[in-house]
């Protein structure tokens, strides 16, 4: 028995190591911002929180849209429910892409001994438009940078946000 127990630990020791690879999503430090924008060294989303606890703007607007959008089944401020998973903790391990394709298409997990749906937001403006929004105040969830709080203090709304909502809201400019 002793030499199996032997590779099994090896074996969940390697795989393991895999697993906090495969869930690489990036260094989340803001690198610079685009209009209000803050984006990491791979130029994905990200939040900026400053030492007097200031939150962007997009940290401030996806806290709002969150809650009324998502926590109804992914429970206050991402911490998860019986129902769905904590997004807390699932974007430590899920990158922009894979956040942008759940959230756009959905995922069902339906079978004998669960009925799990993720619905597909893709074709709702009020989360459509705010993709960004929800994937950094999310990912400032992930990171501990923000707590289970509404942020205090928040940068201004950039000009060129308002804007594009507009454009993705179909209103008038
Ligand atoms: C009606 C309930 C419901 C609502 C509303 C909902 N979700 Fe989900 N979501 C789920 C369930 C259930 C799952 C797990 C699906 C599965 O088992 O594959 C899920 C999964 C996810 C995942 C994948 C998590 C992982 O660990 O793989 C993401 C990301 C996600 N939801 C984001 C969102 C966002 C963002 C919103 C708000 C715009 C939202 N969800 C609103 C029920 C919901």
């Amino acid at each position: 028995m002793r030499p199996f127990s032997f590779a099994f630990a090896v074996f969940v020791v390697v795989a393991s190591i895999n697993v906090s690879f495969a869930g690489d999503v990036g260094n989340p430090a803001a690198v610079k911002s685009e209009d209000g924008k803050y984006v990491d060294k791979d130029g994905n989303p990200t939040f900026k929180v400053g030492a007097d606890g200031t939150v962007d703007w997009y940290t401030y607007s996806g806290y709002r849209r969150y809650h009324s959008e998502c926590h109804v089944c992914h429970g206050p401020d991402g911490m998860g429910s019986t129902y769905a998973p904590a997004l807390k903790d699932s974007l430590q391990k899920m990158d922009y892409a894979g956040f942008l394709e759940v959230v756009a298409s959905g995922r069902k997990n339906v079978n004998a001994s669960q009925d799990s749906v993720m619905p597909a937001f893709g074709d709702n403006t009020n989360v459509a438009c705010y993709m960004d929004d929800l994937y950094i105040y999310l990912r400032a969830r992930a990171n501990d940078a923000v707590g289970r709080t509404r942020p205090g203090k928040r940068e201004d709304k950039p000009a060129a946000y308002t804007a594009a909502e507009n454009a993705c809201m179909g209103k008038p400019q």
